[in-house]
């Protein structure tokens, strides 16, 4: 069973039937879910590194919200580039980004 080193969620704003409708999703959470994957595959990472969406994490006016587990790190007001800093500095770097930690 895979178990990834560190999980990443972005929250867009998806429904329980499915629809995504809501704050993170207006402000293009699925490109920083894209961003995530693109980064995640030129780094030669999808081994340690997964990349879920989810629903509203009930944090809207401090979206979109991202969340990187084990490590219980929130960001909040993530643009689809800041998924790169993420990944530079918190992923490969082992240390959360301050400006952008909620
Ligand atoms: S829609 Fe993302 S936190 Fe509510």
């Amino acid at each position: 069973m895979f178990k990834p080193k560190y999980h990443i969620f972005v929250c867009t704003s998806s429904r329980v039937n499915g629809q995504q409708k809501g704050f993170c999703q207006s402000r293009e959470s699925v490109e920083i879910v894209n961003s995530f994957m693109e980064e995640i595959e030129e780094r030669g990472l999808g081994g340690q590194v997964m990349v879920s969406n989810t629903g509203c994490l009930a944090l809207c006016e401090k979206g979109p919200i991202v969340v990187v587990y084990p490590d219980n790190v929130w960001y909040g007001g993530v643009s689809p580039e800041d998924a790169v800093e993420i990944m530079d500095v918190h992923i490969e770097g082992g240390s959360p980004v301050k400006r952008l930690e909620i």
